[in-house]
C-alpha cells in the first residue's frame, strides 16, 4: 500500500470517504499564511487573494502562526468584505478542515458556513469570529474581539 492508499484509507475510516474526497480537494487550493502579529492582531496583505488571472481572488486563506493556538480562515467575499474565523470547533474543539466555502470538524462532523454560523451539528454554536478592517491594501483581524 502506498502513502496516498494509506492516507486515503485510514481517512476514510475516520470521517466517510466524501469529507476524505472534500478535504483532498481544499487542501490543493489552499493558500497558507503566516500572517504578521502586531499589537491586538494580525496582519495580512490583501494582494494575498489576488491570483495569476486577471480580477480572480482566492476565496480563502489559512492563516497559521506559532502564536496562534488554531489557524484562521480568513473569507473575501469582496474587495471590502472579509470574515475571519477561528477553526476550532464549538463541539469539543477539535482542529476544523476548509471545504471550500464551509468548514468541517473531522471528529464527529460539525459544519459551519464561511461566516462562522453552524449549519450542522452536534457543534450548536457558532465559531469565534474576528473584525476584519482594511487600511492600506493590508487586513488586520482584530484578536481582541469576537
Ligand atoms: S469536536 Fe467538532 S464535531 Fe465534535
Amino acid at each position: 500500500m502506498n502513502r496516498k492508499d494509506f492516507i486515503l484509507k485510514s481517512c476514510a475510516a475516520c470521517v466517510g470517504a466524501s469529507s476524505v474526497a472534500a478535504l483532498l480537494s481544499s487542501c490543493a487550493a489552499t493558500k497558507f499564511t503566516n500572517g504578521k502579529l502586531i499589537k491586538d492582531g494580525i496582519v495580512i496583505d490583501v494582494k494575498e487573494f489576488s491570483l495569476k488571472e486577471a480580477n480572480k481572488h482566492r476565496l480563502y486563506i489559512v492563516v497559521r502562526n506559532d502564536e496562534l493556538l488554531f489557524p484562521i480562515c480568513v473569507y473575501r467575499f469582496s474587495e471590502t468584505d472579509y470574515s475571519a474565523v477561528w477553526m476550532q470547533c464549538a463541539h469539543q474543539g477539535a482542529e476544523l478542515n476548509v471545504a471550500g466555502d464551509y468548514l468541517q470538524c473531522p471528529a464527529h462532523g460539525s459544519e459551519y458556513d464561511n461566516r462562522g454560523r453552524v449549519t450542522s451539528g452536534p457543534a450548536d454554536r457558532d465559531l469565534r469570529t474576528f473584525p476584519v478592517t482594511i487600511n492600506n491594501n493590508q487586513l488586520f483581524i482584530d484578536l481582541r474581539k469576537t
